[in-house]
């Protein structure tokens, strides 16, 4: 069988102050509708069985999103299981596939993040479609899409021989270069972004944990009774990326056939949002008068805007943000110096 591993953990500082440690952008509706989870959830409920949606997330969201999977249906709250603490993406990933193991050594498991925008769903299961018998063959297959900007915040993957159309063998990947080397990459036509999504025989990773991260290998081999909740704190800090795909020597990459967009920040979330005929995104209590082009959001009290140009104004109960939008990147600084006062 096939497995479908929910990453939904992590906080989001770009999105701020909407996104908090409280709430992280998965869990939230960015644009009045569904929230990202339960988006992604939806989609993996039309390629996989309910018994094997693992949505995985930090102890201190876990009732959150179990109400968000009772919403889409009876048997899937089973599903979500709760980290101890955050430790990153491998170690949630393992604690996923200890219940897979559990069920069948021989599985399949997908990975994919929650925070992401993916149309048409028909495209996204056709692509899976094509990874899944790279995947039976032996091979970690990722989605990869066609890079429209040297974005240092991916990884990169290196396609070699192909596998048939629109998949690759994978050369080399690597996670978040620097910025030349993301410009070099770009320019030459031969790489892909990784988008975050990949399936894999779950033998074969854990082959690759077990020759390449000797810690997780232990804490691995070492369960017992209590599962994988002991000795998670002292696990690395260390990102799938980084700690197994990296260093994986079966990769294949297929292209993805839909479009994606990681919603990094408020300008991704302005820009595929609604927008009225002044082209404002406009979300909540606001009184927008005069203003263009910006996106004015709304969750605590009367939000009133006058004469703004391609400009956010976010406001909640107890924090606001107000920001061009070319300079949504930066948010992200906001909450490294709000953490650096407290
Ligand atoms: N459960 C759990 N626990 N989930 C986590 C944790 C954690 O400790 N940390 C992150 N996640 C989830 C996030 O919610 C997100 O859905 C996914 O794992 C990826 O984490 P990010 O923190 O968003 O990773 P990234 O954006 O820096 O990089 C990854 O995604 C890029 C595409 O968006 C990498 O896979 C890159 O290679 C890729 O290009
Ligand atoms: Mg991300």
């Amino acid at each position: 069988g096939c497995h479908a591993v929910i990453l939904a953990g992590g906080s989001g500082t770009r999105l701020w102050p909407l996104s908090r440690t409280l709430l992280p952008k998965q869990l939230l509706s960015l644009d009045g509708g569904q929230t990202l989870l339960k988006r992604t959830v939806a989609r993996a409920l039309g390629a996989f069985d309910p018994s094997g949606v693992w949505v995985v997330t930090n102890e201190e969201h876990v009732f959150e999103v179990r109400s968000q999977l009772r919403e889409l249906g009876p048997d899937l709250e089973r599903g979500a299981l709760a980290e101890p603490m955050g430790r990153n993406t491998l170690a949630a990933i393992m604690l996923a596939l200890d219940r897979i193991v559990e069920q069948d050594p021989d599985a399949l498991a997908a990975v994919f993040p929650s925070d992401h925008m993916i149309e048409p769903a028909d495209g996204w299961r056709e692509t899976l479609a094509k990874a899944l018998p790279l995947a039976r063959e032996g091979r970690l297959v990722t989605f990869g899409i066609r890079p429209a900007k040297p974005e240092t915040g991916y990884g990169y993957i290196r396609t070699g021989q192909p596998l048939g159309e629109g998949a690759f063998e994978v050369r080399s990947f690597v996670e978040k270069p620097g910025q030349e080397q993301a410009q070099a990459y770009v320019e030459s036509g031969e790489y892909y972004w990784n988008s975050g999504m990949f399936v894999f025989p779950v033998r074969l990773f854990l082959e690759t944990v077990r020759d390449k991260q000797p810690v997780f290998w232990e804490w691995w081999e070492t369960r017992s009774g209590a599962g994988l909740a002991a000795g998670y704190g002292l696990l690395p800090d260390i990102s799938v990326d980084y700690a197994v795909v990296e260093k994986m020597e079966r990769i294949a990459v297929v292209e993805a056939r839909f479009d994606w967009d990681d919603l990094g920040n408020w300008e991704a979330i302005h820009r595929l949002g609604a927008k009225d005929a002044r082209g404002n995104s406009v979300q909540g209590d606001v009184m927008a008068l005069d203003c263009e082009g910006s996106l004015l959001i709304s969750q605590g009290g009367k939000l009133a805007c006058v004469g703004l140009k391609d400009m956010i104004a976010v406001q909640t109960r107890d924090a606001t943000l107000v920001c061009p939008l070319s300079e949504a990147q930066k948010v992200k600084d906001v909450v490294g110096a709000l953490k650096g006062e407290g």
